[in-house]
């Protein structure tokens, strides 16, 4: 698994390429966002840093949970100042999540994201983001974001028992020089996310939400709400239609819920 095999570690012509970010390629580490947040608690940092990683040993996902980093997928981080971006910190995961899906339909992938921070291709989990807050020894507060994408689909669940997809199929991605490419064209997008404001971030992730205007049913950790998705709101929260009118929701796991059964 020699890092040359899998990223040719330089810009192309006529490809996108983050010139601002101090970026570096690794084999293996445990997690690409543990690295950054380590480097941040003993350093200040100048302009955005990043890492990416042919593979995690000990990746790391949502609400504790293990990111497993499967063969030829994508894992990387990213770490700026809170204060050079726009966004609200509770929108920040779902900024990244439109900025990501953006860029992957530019490669010809039908990407989605499932609230809030599920990368979604083909009714299944291709990906996530894991977003993170870190002072720094200043006391300034700095952003890390990681995100990991599948290249192959994988026959297993996720523990909520959704497909696990890829964005490999059709041989995509599969020369260290595309490669590059993507985790490039990756951070650009991101980082023009980050310059964008809530209201217009607001309003264009329902373009990339897989359950926009959908029945959903959403399960919180005390109760489970069925209603219509109208969206997202400026805190990120999940806005639904539901028997008892308009309510938004800031965490919670949905899956689709159909009337014809109840
Ligand atoms: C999730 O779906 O729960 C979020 C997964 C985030 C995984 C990425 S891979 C790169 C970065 N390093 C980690 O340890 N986690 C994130």
């Amino acid at each position: 698994m020699a890092l040359d095999e899998f990223y040719s570690l330089k810009k192309r012509e006529g490809q996108p390429w983050p010139d601002q970010v101090d970026l570096d390629f690794v084999e293996i580490t445990g997690s690409t966002n543990d690295d950054l947040k380590k480097r941040l608690r003993i350093q200040k940092i100048t302009c955005p840093i990043g890492r990416v990683a042919v593979t995690q040993s000990a990746g790391r996902g949502t609400r504790g949970r293990v990111w497993k980093s499967s063969q030829g997928g994508f894992y990387f981080s990213l770490a700026l100042l809170q204060k050079n971006i726009r966004p609200s910190l509770t929108l920040i995961p779902l900024a990244v999540g439109w900025g990501v899906s953006n860029v992957l339909r530019q490669y010809g992938i039908d990407a989605y994201m499932k609230w809030p921070n599920d990368i979604w291709i083909n009714g299944g989990k291709a990906g996530g983001i894991l977003c993170e807050l870190v002072k720094d020894p200043e006391g300034r507060s700095n952003i890390v974001i990681g995100v990991g994408i599948n290249y192959y689909d994988i026959p297993e669940k996720t523990t909520n028992g959704w497909p696990i997809r890829g964005i490999g199929e059709d041989q995509r991605f599969a020369t260290p020089d595309e490669r590059t490419d993507l985790i490039a064209a990756l951070i650009v997008g991101i980082l023009d996310t980050l310059l964008e404001d809530n209201e217009k971030i607001v309003c264009a992730w329902h373009e990339v939400n897989a359950f926009q205007g959908k029945n959903i049913a959403l399960e919180t950790e005390n109760d489970r709400i069925v209603g219509q998705v109208i969206g997202i709101d400026v805190a990120g929260r999940l806005v639904l239609s539901t028997k008892n009118g308009v309510q938004a929701f800031l965490t919670g796991s949905i899956s689709p819920y159909d009337d014809s059964l109840n």
